[in-house]
């Protein structure tokens, strides 16, 4: 029976048939990819924070940064001007950076960078972590979200200057729905499902008391920093144990995000160049050292041919630097003293005509964090010879050997970038002309000042 009803069907399958059936499951398979594609803008749309918006590229102006056309060699005599290729912030201090297209430079540094730190209480202290230690924190994501002009004030991200939203990888084992949310959500097959919780940008004194936010101490390296403690708000209380698992925190250990506040910067002590210049020292929130750190591509490329082949290409990325710039030969920063930022960028937003200059403080005293690979949050190492299992840090290994400058502090992994101090001269400026003093990508570089610098961010000279 069942050969009979085959043999039937068979015959009426006749050439015309199939082609109507196939066309009619493609055009039904097209219409369900279209309203899934819709449907899936629209959710996504509605949870964007709804009076804020988005503050960062979507496309890298560092997505050329190996191209030989940035190389310039060390004494290269150089006839083009110096430009600035790439602006870069990291709110919650050690994870993924926001990349900008124009900063807003204050004594601080520029605004948002590093005003966020993660910290674990262990035996009654708090400390700040970094990928030194946890080197997925790479992986933990940031947008910043901020305030328009048409922005409802009433709304409380409004009242708190803005958001962070913070996305990171699950930890824990999908369930399936979780995972076909997530290929739902980024339209990808390999999605894998993320955590996201939102922060307020600075919690005015009002939503202070209401959420009950206390400030807290803990150690950025030497020094005692100051916070307020949002692990309390309960959004990010709901992310913290994911958090904690995803960066393999003790289960034992509290974890929580501190957020610096006016009332907690400090003057920053070390590196002070002579206050003719600067005017009144640099203040920080979370930075290692100094407020603005600056990365030359041109030493980067020069760096790169000295790695081991299976480490290069050198990522500038590596160096987590605000300021990324192109044009001046290959370590030639390493003797500047002072520079000025010239406004020559095509914008049509309204900025200070202003040309702010920075002291150059000192060179970058590099740790192990350049090991890690930004895009997998993993260190890395050169290839292991054949009697050893693991291979030699890279390019720290490196670093340390071609460029070590000063023999003062072995705990150095040699020395690239170089760490500045706005001028307040700027700031007065901009102040008189009622505008604020933005940096953007395409301004050009003026060097005023070359010397010597003796010592790198961990030593004190100037
Ligand atoms: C560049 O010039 C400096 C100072 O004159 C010198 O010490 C250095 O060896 C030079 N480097 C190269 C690669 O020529």
């Amino acid at each position: 029976m069942l050969a009979g009803l085959l043999r039937d069907s068979l015959s009426r399958l006749t050439p015309r048939a199939v082609i109507h059936t196939l066309s009619y499951s493609l055009l039904l398979f097209v219409i369900f990819l279209v309203t899934a594609r819709v449907a899936r803008d629209v959710l996504i749309s509605r949870r964007r924070p709804k009076h804020l918006q988005h503050y960062g590229l979507i496309k890298s102006n560092l997505e050329d940064q190996y191209d030989p056309k940035y190389d310039r060699a060390e004494n290269e005599s150089v006839t083009t001007p110096i430009l600035i290729k790439a602006l870069y912030i990291h709110p919650i201090k050690s994870c993924a950076p926001i990349e900008v297209r124009r900063a807003l430079l204050t004594k601080i540094g520029f605004a948002y960078d590093r005003c966020f730190a993660v910290a674990v209480e262990y035996e009654d202290k708090w400390q700040f972590i970094s990928q030194r230690t946890k080197p997925r924190m790479a992986l933990i994501k940031q947008e910043l979200w901020l305030p328009h002009a048409a922005s409802d004030p009433g709304d409380s991200l409004v009242q708190a200057g803005g958001c962070l939203i913070v996305n990171f990888p699950d930890p824990d084992p999908p369930v399936w729905t979780e995972r076909v949310q997530a290929i739902f959500e980024s339209w990808s097959l390999s999605a894998m499902p993320e955590v996201r919780f939102t922060v307020p940008l600075l919690p005015g004194t009002a939503q202070i008391d209401e959420l009950g936010l206390k400030l807290r101490d803990f150690i950025i390296h030497s020094r005692t920093a100051s916070g307020l403690d949002l692990g309390c708000i309960p959004e990010v209380a709901a992310a913290l144990p994911k958090l904690k698992r995803f960066l393999k925190v003790p289960e034992r250990q509290s974890l929580t995000l501190l957020r610096c506040t006016p009332d907690t910067l400090v003057p920053t002590n070390k590196n002070l160049a002579p206050l003719k210049y600067i005017g009144t020292p640099a203040m920080h929130g979370y930075t290692d050292q100094q407020p603005v750190h600056i990365i030359n591509l041109p030493s980067v490329h020069a760096t790169s041919p000295l790695l081991p082949k299976e480490n290069q290409p050198l990522s500038a990325l590596r160096f987590r630097a605000n300021m990324y710039i192109f044009g001046a030969p290959a370590y030639d920063e390493e003797t500047w003293k002072r520079f000025r930022i010239l406004p020559k960028a095509a914008t049509t937003e309204r900025r200070a005509r202003v040309a702010p200059a920075l002291s150059v403080v000192c060179r970058t005293s590099r740790c192990t964090m350049p090991n890690v690979n930004p895009d997998t949050g993993l260190f890395e190492e050169e290839n292991a010879p054949p009697e050893r299992k693991k291979g030699k840090p890279q390019p720290s290994t490196t670093l340390v050997e071609y460029r070590t400058v000063e023999s003062g502090n072995p705990a150095a992994l040699g020395y690239l970038g170089m760490h500045c101090v706005p001028e307040d001269s700027g700031f007065k400026e901009a102040i008189d002309q009622g505008a604020d003093l933005y940096v953007e990508v395409g301004d050009e570089i003026e060097v005023i000042e070359t010397g010597h610098h003796l010592y790198g961010s961990t030593g004190d000279d100037y």
